[in-house]
């Protein structure tokens, strides 16, 4: 007898656009597991505008448990309540490493070809963990950064540096930052453990300036919570679009993955969102519980997915309007659908 090993997934469908592409996501993922040897349990989870309105809170009280009780969490953009709902996510769930890779397409137009590189962002602290203080005269932020949690993002962009290119760039404005100083001290110490990965260091202006004259030089990029923020979108802009981004936000035993855009309310309901950035965060998922769970199907699902939707850009003219194109949210899915 074959056993079927049944992913749980804690959905949060999201505001705007949200809705849409994640329809559109669990009909791709239902096919796609009907092709493989597992299947998907999805739960829903209220969480955003939606829920404000209909619970008075963004994120309901039930919610970080029904997600623990998962293998993990698929999140659509959240509206205008996401950081009630994205940074307790990240910082209760432990979701310590912010993974965004960028990658250029083929058959994408992007301002620089032959992209490929990665930023490990941390996720709990720096300007995000909410110390904070306001008053008529003045507004503070508390920029925290620990030991604790620098050396566990910097072993993971070691380990992914590794895995890669071998070259590791750590992100910071230690010229003027103490926060900083102590950010680059403490990732050069993990650093001397990983002696056959090429390491540097960049301040983040000068990062800014060369992700957009010369991105082909970066491979993986560590960084704190608010860089890693904006670079992100910034790659996203060289990389082509971030209609196209994907991220998983890695914890110690569980993890959520979401498109790096936002909700985009000016195309909602019209179904002409893009779901690739959605999509191609199902693949880091299906990588990831491939990994967990010891299942090389679901990594080879991971892949296929991936593949597929770089096979519509590379063979068809299919593009949702971000794009440049004419073509809906299902006409996309339907191609995907028809390569599987
Ligand atoms: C992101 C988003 C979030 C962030 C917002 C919505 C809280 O911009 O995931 O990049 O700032 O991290
Ligand atoms: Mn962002």
């Amino acid at each position: 007898m074959s056993m079927t090993k049944t992913f749980e997934i804690a959905v949060i469908s999201g505001d705007g656009i949200g809705p849409e592409i994640t329809t559109a996501t669990s009909k791709v993922l239902e096919i796609l597991s009907d092709k493989y040897s597992f299947s998907f349990r999805f739960k829903e989870i209220l969480a955003g505008d939606r829920a404000l309105k209909e619970t008075g809170h963004a994120l309901p009280s039930n919610a970080i448990d029904e997600i623990k009780k998962c293998s993990c969490c698929l999140k659509a953009p959240i509206g205008e309540t996401a950081r009630y709902v994205v940074l307790p996510l990240r910082q209760e769930l432990n979701l310590f490493a912010n993974i965004r890779p960028a990658k250029t397409i083929p058959g994408i137009p992007s301002i620089h070809s032959g992209v490929d590189l990665v930023i490990v962002r941390e996720n709990t602290e720096g300007l995000y963990k909410k110390i904070d203080d306001i008053s008529k005269e003045c507004a503070i932020n508390v920029r925290m950064i620990t030991k604790e949690a620098t050396e566990r993002i910097m072993t993971v962009a070691c380990k992914m540096a590794k895995e890669r290119r071998k070259k590791l760039t750590i992100v910071h404005k230690a010229n003027v930052m103490i926060s900083c100083v102590f950010f680059r001290n403490v990732c050069l110490e993990i650093a001397k453990n990983y002696s056959e990965i090429d390491i540097n260091e960049i301040y983040v202006d000068n990062a800014a300036y060369q992700l957009v004259i010369n991105p082909q030089q970066f491979d993986t990029l560590v960084t704190t919570n608010m860089f890693g923020d904006i670079l992100s979108d910034e790659a996203a802009g060289v990389t082509g679009s971030l209609g196209i981004l994907p991220s998983s936000n890695l914890g110690q035993d569980i993890a959520m993955f979401e498109p790096v855009h936002g909700a985009a309310f000016d195309i909602e309901g019209k179904g002409i969102a893009n779901p690739t950035a959605i999509l191609l965060s199902c693949s880091m998922m299906l990588d990831w519980l491939g990994e967990k769970y010891s299942i090389s199907d679901a990594k080879q699902a991971a892949k296929d997915l991936e593949n597929s939707i770089l096979k519509i850009y590379e063979e068809t003219n299919i593009r949702t309007p971000d794009l440049g194109g004419k073509n809906t949210t299902n006409d996309f899915i339907r191609e995907l659908l028809s390569i599987f």
